[in-house]
């Protein structure tokens, strides 16, 4: 009988596809559990983008101590972000985890699993090569859940150049490098094969995808490429950096039938002064440009965007400019966050912190003036018919269908059958939530 692995994902949707990578890499040995009190192997994938998420480790890693006196050859690892920044450290301060492997050396868990069954001692990866390219590896049967999948996420590359001043990303996850585009390829058609009608292409800054390597496409190109895969539907990506963001992305966007209409462009700040600070590489009045044009090439187009409030520096006209931003572009969703200081990075520091209890106001107008922006779009798709494609039921009720429009809406919607998982299907509007829309079906476009 095959043992037992249970993965804890915290982070990206970057993480969750190293998550999926490892269930295959263990596949032969290892089965996924969702019940860690019956696993043999406990991984835990951690982010470290904010202190939040950083200090959960400790108190998830917490939970499964007991479980390692109950059985003691219970293997207990933390792999990702946190794993990367902390290395040995975690070992110091939870001597009853095993392995630590960081944002590259989770690829090597079988290596790392043997050496500590032999030697029963810790081991530690946590090197980051600045030329280092993924393996391919492809999930040859439906093991990770029975479920067929409709939608997935596509790795395109790895790391960060940008090094904007606040974040911690591009030392956690080391420099930016492309994946092949023929793996990219093969790795999309595997997922076709099985069932998968959309997928997300994925990377930090997706938009300079084959810019440092040598015969590569463009992101471009890419997505042109890939389209053209028979029985992949839609094409989504992110994330794109606005500095980067080209003429001719905006012209496969528009002129790709497979490339949906949403993009997630993060502006981060609406003040000049702040965007500089924060290396962002771009003004407000330049980003702004960008969504015109957007909006030119593809009148239907919708944004989204993240947003960090109380930057070191942020005056209350710097916020209210972001306020203005959010009013002027009406950006479908928005995620937003609170500063927050990282280790190694520049605005870490900067002397003109913001108080606690200023940024959580700020957060709160942000989410009070964005709440009603959404709330204004998504009454206006009422009435209206939109293609969506079925991802399965919805997730209040197991009487209405979901899935998302190409805006990235999603919908729940009562239909006559309830097997049309991986259809498109046409839907009119006929309600709008605070985060997704309600309608009825009216007909199958494509099965
Ligand atoms: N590569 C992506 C984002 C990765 S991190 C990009 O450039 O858009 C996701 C989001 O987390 C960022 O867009 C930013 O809004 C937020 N973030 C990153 N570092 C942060 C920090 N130190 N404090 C608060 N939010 C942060
Ligand atoms: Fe972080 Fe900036 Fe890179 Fe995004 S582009 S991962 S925010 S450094
Ligand atoms: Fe977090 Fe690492 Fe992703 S820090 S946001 S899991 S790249």
């Amino acid at each position: 009988m095959k043992k037992r692995v249970y993965i804890k994902t915290f982070g990206c949707q970057m993480n969750e596809n190293d998550t999926e990578k490892m269930y295959i890499l263990l596949s032969d040995e290892y089965e996924p559990t969702l019940n860690p009190e019956e696993a043999d192997l406990i991984l835990i994938n951690t982010c470290s983008v904010r202190e939040k998420p950083q200090h959960k480790v400790y108190s998830e890693a917490g939970r499964y101590k007991h479980l390692k006196k109950k059985k003691p050859e219970l293997i207990i690892g933390i792999t990702g972000c946190v794993a990367q920044q902390e290395g040995e450290n975690i070992i110091k301060k939870l001597p009853y985890v095993d392995l630590v492997l960081g944002t590259q050396g989770f690829y090597f868990i079988k290596e790392a699993l043997k050496t500590f069954t032999k030697t029963k001692k810790p081991v530690v990866f946590t090197e980051l090569k600045s030329d280092f390219k993924p393996p391919l590896i492809l999930e040859e049967k439906n093991f990770i859940s029975s479920d067929k999948k409709i939608t997935a996420f596509v790795t395109i590359m790895q790391g960060c150049d940008n090094f904007c001043s606040y974040c911690i990303v591009p030392y956690v996850r080391g420099r930016e490098t492309s994946r092949p585009p023929e793996d990219i390829l093969k790795e999309v058609e595997e997922l076709v094969k099985k069932g998968v009608r959309e997928v997300t292409l994925l990377g930090q800054n997706v938009n300079s995808y084959g810019l440092k390597e040598k015969g590569y496409p463009d992101f471009a190109e890419l997505l042109n490429m890939v389209s053209q895969i028979e029985g992949l539907w839609r094409i989504r990506f992110t994330t794109s950096h606005p500095k980067d963001l080209s003429d001719r992305l905006i012209k496969v966007m528009a002129e790709n039938p497979k490339v949906c209409h949403h993009i997630h462009l993060p502006l981060q700040a609406g003040s000049n002064k702040v965007l500089k600070r924060m290396n962002r590489k771009y003004t407000k009045e330049e980003y702004f440009k960008k969504v015109k044009k957007l909006r030119d090439a593809i009148p239907d187009i919708a944004l989204t965007t993240d947003i960090i409030v109380g930057f070191p520096g942020e005056e209350k006209e710097d916020f209210e400019e972001t306020l203005e931003m959010l009013e002027k572009v009406r950006y479908h969703e928005i995620f937003s966050f609170k500063y927050s200081e990282r280790p190694f990075t520049v605005a870490q520091k900067f002397n003109d912190k913001i108080p606690e209890e200023e940024k959580e106001k700020r957060l709160k107008k942000v989410h009070e003036v964005q709440a009603r922006i959404t709330k204004e779009i998504y009454n206006s798709y009422v009435g209206k018919e939109v293609e969506v494609l079925v991802e399965g039921f919805s997730a209040k009720s197991k009487e209405l269908l979901m899935g998302r429009t190409t805006t990235n809406v999603i919908v729940n919607f009562k239909a006559p059958r309830l097997d049309l998982k991986g259809a498109l299907v046409r839907v009119l509007i006929e309600e709008a939530g605070k985060h997704s829309l309600k309608g009825k079906y009216l007909e199958t476009l494509k099965t």
